[in-house]
């Protein structure tokens, strides 16, 4: 098990692990592996965006020292369960509106204090904005047709001056009807009117098809 210029990230072959903050539990069904006494959990590119990206080159400057994290979208927390084992020290607030993600996202976070979950809209961060206050990296997967807004209403609204931003964006959830590049670039400019720079844009193919990472800073 080799580290990797990601903090926190590991490598076997061609595959990527995390430290397992709850050792002999999975979360979703993925490898563990013990070695020199640690456990460590496969972190499936296939399943996470964040893992893809990982594998699609994402700069090593990535995450710097991360101590309060907002993401949006957090679903059964499969990605979410990878940054508590990444940052065990962190308020990781985890934004669902789905009750039916919302319950399995709950119980993942009693037996992980770093994870916050919130039940709520992401277009609404009014409605939680001052629980979480400023953060050093948001995330945001979330596939739905105004992605980019709700990103930037996000990041004004939490996102500390020198954080990073972290977009995945689901091309196909913006429209049916124009190309792939023209809703990328659209998504950039809506960012960029944001207050927000695209560092990196980076397609998550063949993990993920349909999604585009764009990382931001202010
Ligand atoms: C593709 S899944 C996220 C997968 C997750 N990020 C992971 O990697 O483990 C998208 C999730 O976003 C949630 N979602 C969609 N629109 C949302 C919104 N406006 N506010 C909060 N959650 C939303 C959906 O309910 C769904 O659970």
């Amino acid at each position: 098990m080799e580290p990797t210029a990601w903090d926190g990230v590991y490598r076997e072959g061609r595959d990527l692990f995390t430290v397992n903050a709850t050792p002999g539990k999975k979360v979703y069904g993925e490898t563990l592996r013990t070695v020199g006494g640690v456990e460590y959990r496969q972190w499936d590119p296939f399943r996470s965006k964040l893992a893809a990206f990982l594998l699609r080159g994402a700069p090593s400057t990535l995450w710097g020292k991360v101590e309060r994290v907002l993401y949006l979208g957090g679903a059964h927390g499969t990605t979410a369960s990878h940054l508590s084992d990444l940052w065990p020290d962190a308020s990781i607030f985890v934004v669902e509106k789905s009750p039916t993600s919302f319950a399995p996202l709950l119980a993942l976070a009693r037996r992980r204090g770093n994870l916050l979950p919130i039940f709520a809209d992401a277009q609404l961060p009014e409605r939680y904005g001052a629980d979480v206050g400023t953060v050093d990296f948001l995330y945001q997967d979330v596939a739905q047709r105004n992605q980019a807004a709700i990103f930037v209403e996000n990041a004004r609204a939490s996102l500390a001056p020198s954080g990073t931003g972290l977009l995945m964006l689901k091309v196909r959830s913006v429209t049916q009807r124009r190309p792939a590049a023209a809703i990328v670039r659209d998504a950039r400019a809506e960012l960029a009117r944001g207050g927000l720079a695209v560092v990196q844009e980076t397609s998550l193919t063949p993990f993920s098809r349909e999604h585009v990472a764009l990382a931001v800073r202010r």
